[in-house]
């Protein structure tokens, strides 16, 4: 077993998932400023801090993706890596520099980050990444996603999880096809199956070691916008049938993105996937919004109730960790 074999099976091992944190500075400021926090450097440590060094990130969460800013901060004289490798997580970064306007296209995008990006791992790896993370987004309508669109973020992905185990770290591969839009969740089968399969052509193309790699897919979802109504069974039932069929056995886990799903829906889904996952594939989650949205509301109404901050994180990461498992209990929606 390889170094990076082993620490992505790390990442996924029975019950644990991955804590997005890796909100850049612009989202960040969106998330603060909707439950009235000021975004400034402080506040960004504070809370994330409080996630960091919450009780359930030692059996509940196998890794957490930083950003750029959060990665060379200290916390209580401890840099934030060390804070997390403490609790037996893995830290990983972000490494993209963000989704831009695709050339010849009017809505797409492709992901942007390479150049230079050798030295910056290596900066990362020193500040003690082990894992990392770039996210291609795709549109869902009747045109998109186009096959330049599919072609070119694939090969950057391809290029990116590339020069990342070169660094000695795991790349997570993260194709993102979007909720937004009125489309079916057959578009959205449809749609995912040709966006993964085109990401593993190049992955493998390029010789990049698919052990060594965590996928993170969206869920076979309908549009948020579409009036579809469908039952978590189905759900579970397309993504699992979209995954068998696109990503290759040796591939040792995928880590779901949340992707605007409450914290239920993406606890319900996930457990469903996972009790009638039949596949070797570890299946879990990589979640930011639904591991963290009740934590900040909370939070946000007295940024010193650190101790009642955590206990909301503990539970929706015990819940997301049971639902790992396929052993989560439905809980009533208090929203
Ligand atoms: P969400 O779970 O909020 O979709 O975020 C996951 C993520 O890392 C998106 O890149």
């Amino acid at each position: 077993m390889s170094e990076l074999n082993k620490i992505a099976l790390k990442i996924v091992s029975p019950g644990k998932g991955i804590l997005a944190a890796d909100e850049s500075t612009g989202t960040m400021t969106k998330r603060l400023e909707s439950v009235n926090v000021k975004s400034n450097e402080e506040n960004r440590l504070e809370f994330r801090s409080a996630l960091f060094s919450s009780k359930s990130m030692s059996n509940c969460i196998g890794g957490v993706i930083l950003y750029d800013e959060t990665i060379k901060q200290n916390y209580n004289e401890k840099s934030i890596p060390e804070l997390i490798s403490e609790t037996g997580a893995v830290p990983g970064i972000k490494v993209d520099t963000g989704a831009k306007k695709l050339a010849r296209s009017n809505d797409e995008k492709i992901t942007e980050g390479l150049d230079g990006l050798r030295e910056r791992l290596k900066n990362y790896y020193d500040l003690g990444a082990r894992f990392t993370k770039w996210r291609a987004v795709y549109l869902i309508s009747e045109k998109y996603p186009s096959k330049l669109a599919i072609n070119v973020n694939a090969h950057a992905l391809a290029r990116y999880a590339s020069l990342v185990q070169e660094a000695g770290m795991v790349p997570i591969v993260e194709p993102e096809v979007l909720m937004d839009g009125n489309h079916s969740v057959q578009d959205c089968f449809n749609k995912t199956s040709e966006v993964i399969k085109k990401c593993f052509d190049e992955l493998i193309f390029q010789k990049v070691d698919l052990k060594s790699i965590l996928l993170k897919p969206n869920m076979i979802l309908p549009g948020s916008k579409s009036n579809q109504k469908i039952t978590s069974e189905e759900i579970a039932e397309l993504t699992i049938k979209c995954l068998i069929n696109s990503v290759p056995g040796e591939v040792p886990g995928i880590t779901f993105l949340s992707g605007g799903q409450s914290e239920l829906e993406a606890t319900k889904n996930l457990n469903t996937i996972n009790k009638h996952n039949k596949s070797k594939f570890v299946m879990t989650y990589s979640y930011g919004r639904a591991l963290q949205q009740s934590a900040l509301k909370h939070w946000s109404k007295d940024i010193k109730d650190i101790e009642g901050t955590q206990k909301i994180f503990d539970h929706r990461a015990n819940m997301c960790s049971l639902a790992s498992m396929g052993k989560w209990v439905e809980e009533v929606d208090k929203d």
